[in-house]
């Protein structure tokens, strides 16, 4: 059935004084009816042998009955209605493009702000499946180690299987090599098809193209026969484009974050080197922060911080002179007060670069203690930042079960019962019932 209405046709005020003056023009007459044969238009009985319909694409969507001369009519309601249609065809067309341009701007800018890969993929398939019918889609990056590729997302979850990309692999490589996004409406019929576990019919596939290197393919598919068309390609085309780009940048991201990351363990590592006996101390504090950070459901971005505190936190010891600092036996209270210096120099010596500020906290405030009585600054319970609190379990906790040249370390049940008993008063009493669930938990080694 048309979805152009016949009667809001000649309601239009100049269709309607157009029908009258061409009604008294012929002295006639006329009587319009819809499709169902109600009169919408005009008085005559309608007992008429003339009556001529009004049809579009096929379609009657109602009648004109008069004279002879209403065939005249009918064929001019003909036109004004498939003018109609193309005037509502291309407002609809209009509008879709309106959609397509906004959702394409929303994209950009969203994915350009993400700096993940796997957030990126998670975001362009719930934008893919708004606007092209699909089942599945997968976004898949070209594995320099190795022949398969690595399906970051697919459909929407997370995950890798060599074999799944293997088994799609034929369209998909041949796409990622020529570069140009194809439709394949019958994937059996295709000759580079093999069998695929997703039992898919109709494929679109768009390489992820970043300047004139394909660093991927976008699989979208349909488990029923679908006609994809043209238009739906350039707009995953599109889509597969901004994806590219972004992926892209958090890739560099992410590659300037691991440089940054070993130039932190490498910086901290030199440090450590001036104390032989404290060999793998600052691994073991981010391993055990990480692991009370964790247990204690901290959001991704103190979690980062706090991996960059533990590995930095005693490098203001590089400040202290050798003399205190490997000092073997009871340091003088001269001396003590030199050690707790080193607090005060990691804040120094961070404040001068700026990824590393967000992990001041975790450096200055590691001897704090949670009833206050701890330095530099004597802050208390949970206005000391929480990374320092992690940090000063995890460093105690090292420290004690620790061989060193004058005593040997604590077993860890010792120490176990030694982070207890000072729960409360020099630890955070939560972040020490993390730790310890952790160890028991098997999360810590
Ligand atoms: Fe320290």
């Amino acid at each position: 059935m048309s979805k152009i209405s016949l009667k809001r046709i000649i309601s239009k005020k100049e269709v309607s004084s157009l029908l009258n003056g061409l009604s008294n023009f012929s002295g006639t007459d006329l009587c319009i009816k819809d499709a169902e044969q109600n009169i919408i238009a005009g008085n005559y009985s309608c007992d008429s042998h003339y009556i001529y319909p009004v049809d579009l694409d096929g379609n009657i969507i109602g009648w004109v009955c008069g004279e002879e001369n209403a065939r005249v009519i009918a064929g001019l309601l003909n036109h004004i209605a498939s003018i109609e249609l193309e005037k509502k065809a291309l407002a609809n067309e209009t509008l879709h493009k309106y959609k397509e341009i906004t959702m394409l701007y929303d994209f950009s800018e969203k994915a350009a702000s993400c700096l993940d890969s796997k957030e990126i993929s998670r975001f362009v398939i719930s934008e893919a499946k708004r606007l092209i019918k699909a089942d599945n889609i997968s976004v898949m990056l070209s594995n320099d180690d190795s022949d398969a590729f690595e399906v970051i997302t697919h459909n929407g979850k997370e995950t890798y299987s060599e074999e799944m990309a293997r088994l799609q692999e034929g369209v998909a490589v041949s796409v990622m090599e020529t570069g140009k996004a194809e439709i394949i409406n019958d994937i059996k019929s295709d000759s580079r098809y093999a069998s695929n576990m997703d039992d898919l019919i109709s494929v679109m596939f768009a390489p992820l193209k970043v300047k004139d290197k394909s660093i991927g393919v976008v699989k979208l598919g349909s488990r029923s026969r679908m006609e994809y068309s043209a238009e739906d390609l350039k707009l995953f085309t599109s889509l597969a484009s901004q994806t590219a780009v972004a992926i892209e940048n958090a890739r560099l991201y992410e590659n300037l974050k691991d440089a940054f990351i070993a130039t932190v363990h490498t910086l901290a590592e030199t440090i450590e080197k001036r104390d032989p006996y404290t060999g793998g101390h600052t691994k073991r504090v981010m391993q055990y922060s990480l692991a009370i950070g964790r247990a204690s459901g901290l959001s991704d971005d103190e979690m980062r911080r706090l991996e960059l505190a533990a590995v930095l936190h005693d490098i203001g010891k590089i400040g202290v002179r050798d003399s205190v600092l490997l000092k073997n036996g009871r340091l003088t209270d001269e001396e003590f007060e030199e050690i707790k210096k080193h607090t005060i120099y990691g804040e120094e010596i961070l404040n001068h670069i700026k990824h590393f500020k967000n992990a001041i906290a975790g450096v200055k405030y590691h001897h704090e203690r949670y009833d206050g009585r701890g330095y530099p600054d004597g802050v208390k319970g949970e206005d000391i930042d929480i990374t320092a609190r992690i940090i000063a379990i995890a460093d105690t906790f090292d420290a004690m079960t620790t061989d060193r040249p004058y005593r040997k370390g604590l077993s860890l049940e010792t120490a176990f019962e030694e982070l207890k008993r000072c729960s409360g008063t020099q630890f955070d009493p939560e972040l020490v019932n993390a730790f310890l669930n952790a160890f028991e938990n098997k999360l810590i080694e």
